[in-house]
Parts: structure tokens; C-alpha cells; sequence
């Protein structure tokens, strides 16, 4: 069995100051949870709320970092860097990333596999847009996604990696897919992962679902056995709403 694990991703969103009063409080409300939690504040605030976090079962993610390790790369921030600031995962490969800063499946697959050298866990986003859906490409578009993005990965390194099924169409859009639409995504993720390394190793990967999840969708989503658990924007920025989503 799979711990449910529900992750906060905070785009551009809190000053230090916000980002540090909402980890204080989730700090002590999810101090007895059971459940796995992740942040993913701005960069600006990782160092802040990583130390706030410490000790608490609340988890620091950045939401990107670059492919190489250092250099002249103005404006960028390395998976040592993160790490160093006391990240434990990364968002990689996010919609955002890939359609508003043109990252494509080889770029991505270089910054997986920098994360897993740096000891960074990959949150690893696949996800088609309406078009690819309405014309019936979601399962190939999701297969080139898992196979590109997560090429010259190890069986013993995929271990380490947490998929996140984000359709574009449902982010920030207010429009959920339903459970059984993300159910057959998920098992078809597992699937594809599973003629790559063995089920045995498949089945353990936590497939989290993405895209206008919210208090009242998430419990239809997590009674799917595919679905592990959920990678949440727009909810995950007021602390109520996000305790109910992680309390589900
Ligand atoms: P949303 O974003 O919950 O606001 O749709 C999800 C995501 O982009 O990870």
C-alpha cells in the first residue's frame, strides 16, 4: 500500500513572511497526520520554510531547477543548490515549465536525472493538453511523456520518483477530470512504467493526480486504487482548504 502523499505546489505565490506563517501552522496541524506532505514554495522562501518544517512530517520541494550542476547560467538554481536549502524533491517537468518556457521531454529528462544524482526526488509531471485529449492522443502523448522523460533512469532509481498526472486542461482551470478519466491515466502510467522496470517496482510508485483538486473533489479521486494522491495549486494556498484536501 501506497501512503496517501498530497502536495502543496505554491507557483508564484507568499512572501517569506506568508510562507512562514503557513508552515508554522501547518507544522502543528499536520504534526499527527499520518499522511505524506510535500511544500513547494517560491525559491525565495525554501531556505525559511525548510527550517520551520524540520522535524515536522511536512516535506520541502522546489518547483524546478536547472540541468547542470553549476556554471554561468544567470538566473538559475542547481539541484545542489536546492538541497543545500533543504529540499528533499522537485517538481520537474510542470505544464507551466513545458508550454510557457518551451521545455521539452529532453530537457526534462536531463534535469530527472540530475535530481536523482543530487538526491533530489523527482516529481516527475506528465499530462496532455485539451487538443491531444479531444483527438484521442492522451495515451500516446502520456507514453512518449514517461518514456522521454524518464530515459537512462535505473530501475534502482525510478524507486525514487513520484509521477504527477497534471492534464493541462484541468490546471487552474476549475475543471476536474473526473475520477475514472484520472483512474485510466494512472493505470496506464503504471503500465507503461511496468514494461520499463517490472511491476513489482511499478506498483510502488506513488501516481499523484493534478489540476483543480480541491475540499470537495478529493475524496471521489482518492477512492481510485491508481490514484496516490494529489499535487494541488490553487487550494493548497489558503491553509483550511489544504488541511481538508491532506485530511481528505
Ligand atoms: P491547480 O494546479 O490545483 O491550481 O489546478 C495544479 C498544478 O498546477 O500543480
Amino acid at each position: 500500500m501506497i501512503k496517501p502523499l498530497i502536495a502543496a505546489n505554491w507557483k508564484m505565490n507568499k512572501t517569506i513572511a506568508e510562507a512562514e506563517d503557513f508552515a508554522m501552522q501547518a507544522k502543528k496541524k499536520f504534526a499527527a497526520i499520518g499522511r505524506d506532505i510535500i511544500f513547494a514554495p517560491p525559491y525565495t522562501a525554501l531556505y525559511a520554510v525548510g527550517k520551520i518544517l524540520k522535524g515536522s512530517p511536512v516535506h520541502l520541494a522546489a518547483q524546478n531547477m536547472h540541468w547542470a550542476e553549476k556554471g554561468a547560467f544567470t538566473g538559475e538554481v542547481s539541484a545542489a543548490m536546492l538541497v543545500d536549502a533543504g529540499c528533499d524533491y522537485v517538481i520537474i517537468g510542470h505544464s507551466e515549465r513545458r508550454t510557457i518556457f518551451s521545455e521539452d521531454n529532453r530537457l526534462i529528462n536531463q534535469k530527472v536525472v540530475v535530481a536523482l544524482k543530487s538526491n533530489l526526488k523527482p516529481i516527475f509531471c506528465i499530462g496532455e493538453t485539451l487538443e491531444e485529449r479531444e483527438s484521442e492522443k492522451t495515451f500516446d502523448i502520456l507514453r512518449q511523456q514517461l518514456q522521454q522523460g524518464l530515459n537512462n533512469i535505473s530501475s534502482d532509481d525510478i524507486r525514487h520518483c513520484i509521477i504527477a498526472y497534471e492534464p493541462v486542461w484541468a490546471i487552474g482551470t476549475g475543471r476536474t477530470a473526473t475520477p475514472e478519466q484520472v483512474e485510466k491515466a494512472h493505470s496506464f502510467t503504471r503500465k507503461v512504467i511496468g514494461n520499463l522496470h517490472g511491476a513489482a517496482i511499478s506498483d510502488n510508485i506513488p501516481i499523484l493526480y493534478g489540476g483543480s483538486v480541491n475540499p470537495e473533489n478529493v475524496s471521489g479521486l482518492m477512492s481510485q486504487r491508481n490514484i496516490n494522491g494529489a499535487l494541488v495549486g490553487g487550494a493548497s494556498l489558503d491553509i483550511e482548504s489544504f488541511a481538508k484536501i491532506v485530511g481528505f
